[in-house]
């Protein structure tokens, strides 16, 4: 029984993932070491995403100093006026005028990378579609009636959704197939796509910082411990040479 808890326990946030509505999840390739990456996606977020979502775990002379922007190259373009570079990632919209506005509170973004997954994060915001029934003029297919609306559809413009008929004896069925591109953005599909991967790999690094210093870590102690393999190796041999 204790096996079979811990057995759940461990899947718990793979079962958090798994909830798509049953679309497909396109990779996100997030790349931690591509810094140029990084430093789009912390532009992009504050400009698009920071004046609905708060980033409290992260202080703006953090991201500067990890992602090696210079300090007033982070004050000039990606402070708001009232924001100092030692402060926290903060929004000034309280949670009670969010609701009022767009019906949800937008949650804070810090850790949403590992609550939903890189992967998930990447196909939400390319996978917004036209739906006059929704207040916003929008849905997505992963995120079914989302509160948020299609904040970057300058950039994609605007798709809806594509079908197939399916003939089952006498009845005709409409079978979603995916999304189409109906009146086109400022930019073309390919580098739409290149801002949501800097931005899902920017939200992968706010989620955990500490990620990028242990990945390069993490390098120095295997090629430490590959070296240390020879002299361990040969020891073992000037040792076990006699007993044989
Ligand atoms: C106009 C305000 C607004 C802006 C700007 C905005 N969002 Fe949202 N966002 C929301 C709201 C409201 C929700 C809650 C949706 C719901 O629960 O139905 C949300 C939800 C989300 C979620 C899902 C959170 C979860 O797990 O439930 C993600 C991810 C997200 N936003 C990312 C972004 C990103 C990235 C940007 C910038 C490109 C952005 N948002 C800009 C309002 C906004």
């Amino acid at each position: 029984m204790k096996k079979l808890i811990s057995i759940c326990l461990l899947l718990l946030p793979t079962m958090a993932f798994a909830n798509t509505g049953g679309v497909h999840l396109d990779h996100a390739d997030v790349d931690l070491a591509d810094k140029p990456s990084l430093q789009r996606g912390a532009k992009i977020f504050v400009n698009y995403c920071l004046s609905c979502h708060s980033a409290s775990f992260a202080r703006f002379s953090g991201v500067a100093k990890d992602l090696d922007i210079p300090e007033d190259v982070m004050s000039k373009n990606m402070l708001f006026v009232s924001d100092k570079i030692g402060s926290n990632m903060d929004i000034a919209m309280k949670a009670e005028d969010a609701e009022k506005w767009l019906g949800k509170n937008p949650p804070d973004l810090s850790v949403i990378a590992r609550s939903r997954g890189a992967d998930w994060i990447y196909t939400f915001l390319n996978s917004y579609y036209l739906d006059p029934s929704r207040s916003t003029g929008v849905n997505n297919r992963v995120f079914d009636k989302t509160a948020m609306p299609h904040v970057l559809w300058e950039l994609q413009g605007w798709q809806k959704l594509a079908y197939t008929e399916e003939h089952h004896g006498e009845e005709n069925k409409k079978v979603i197939t995916g999304l189409k591109l109906v009146s086109p953005g400022k930019m073309n599909e390919e580098s739409y796509r290149q801002v949501t991967h800097d931005l899902t790999n920017f939200l992968t690094y706010l989620g955990e910082p500490a990620l990028m210093v242990r990945k390069k870590v993490g390098f120095w102690v295997i090629l430490f411990l590959l070296i240390l393999l020879i002299p361990a190796y040969k020891l073992k041999k000037e040792y076990w040479k006699d007993v044989k």
